[in-house]
């Protein structure tokens, strides 16, 4: 895996931070290109640091992925530095709460311009250059998307649109060579300032979680395995593993537990 990787021009969105950080350092250890993105201008430029002090030949792009301007900026800087892109992994994206009744049209429009069209965009004008490599786009989705989650209607909606758009994608452009593949992440450790979207489309930090999760490296290792393999799609965590067998044949336990998340947001959030 570490031979495919080595000179390949990998453009990880989200990467000053989280799992994107992750996926940096570990495919820049492996002797790939790293471009690094971000909005904060401070996290991404840490990071940067972190990954010139290991030797990797980094790009930093910063810049919000919601704005479809931006993202083609992003990409034009790419081909000008580095004259082509092997591998798209569109990770940047935010968790949400908040019941349709309480959400506004501002925290939808933010929420879905962030993980939905961010991909979109970025996918789009990233196209013909990796049609060109033979490339991966890849897709980092969550197990909030293989259902309706009560109280994270937005999160789950934004990222189900992930789904739809691999699935397709992964036929109209299987002869084109591009491989395109989905990651369904489970609970996995965040960073002490990690921030989701409320209802009323503002921002705010969440604490350090102390559920069973996993470890933001192992998941990056998942990505590049799919990268590598051309893996179609993944599933992370054993939660995950079991959510997909129980979608399947046991979907009366599915509304059960769908309908304890609809209690449990009450105590949780209000
Ligand atoms: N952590 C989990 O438990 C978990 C579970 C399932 C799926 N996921 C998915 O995995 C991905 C990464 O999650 P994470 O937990 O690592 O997130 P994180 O720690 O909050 O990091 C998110 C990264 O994305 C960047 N970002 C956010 N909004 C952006 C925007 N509009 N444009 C450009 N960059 C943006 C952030 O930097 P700035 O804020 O500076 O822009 C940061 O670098 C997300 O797509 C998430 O949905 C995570």
């Amino acid at each position: 895996m570490e031979r495919y990787f080595k000179n390949k021009v990998v453009f990880i969105t989200g990467s000053s931070k989280g799992i994107g950080k992750a996926t940096a350092l570990l495919l820049g250890s492996y002797g790939a290109k790293v471009c690094i993105n971000g909005r904060n201008v401070e996290s991404l430029e840490e990071t940067y640091g972190e990954l010139r002090q290991k030797g990797v030949d980094c790009l930093k792009l910063p810049g919000d992925v919601s704005d479809s301007r931006q993202c083609r900026e992003m990409i034009d800087k790419i081909i000008h530095e580095y004259g082509r892109l092997d591998v798209l992994v569109n990770n940047a994206g935010i968790g949400s709460h908040g019941r349709f009744s309480d959400l506004t049209i501002e925290a939808w429009d933010r929420i879905v311009g962030i993980n939905l069209m961010g991909p979109v965009y970025m996918s789009s004008y990233a196209l013909p250059h990796l049609i060109r490599t033979k490339g991966s786009i890849v897709l980092i989705s969550t197990l909030a998307a293989k259902m309706g989650i009560p109280g994270h209607m937005t999160y789950s909606v934004s990222k189900m649109g992930l789904t739809a758009m691999a699935q397709a994608m992964q036929i109209e452009l299987k002869d084109a060579g591009l491989h395109t593949g989905i990651v369904y992440v489970g609970f996995t450790e965040n960073e002490e300032n990690k921030q989701i979207l409320y209802p009323d489309g503002t921002y705010k930090k969440i604490p350090v979680r102390k559920q069973k999760k996993a470890r933001r490296e192992d998941v990056a290792r998942a990505i590049a395995k799919v990268i590598y393999r051309k893996k179609k799609s993944i599933t992370l965590s054993t939660v995950g593993k079991l959510q997909v067998i129980a979608i399947r044949f046991l979907p009366f336990m599915i509304k059960m537990i769908l309908r304890k998340a609809n209690r449990d947001y009450d105590t949780m959030y209000s």
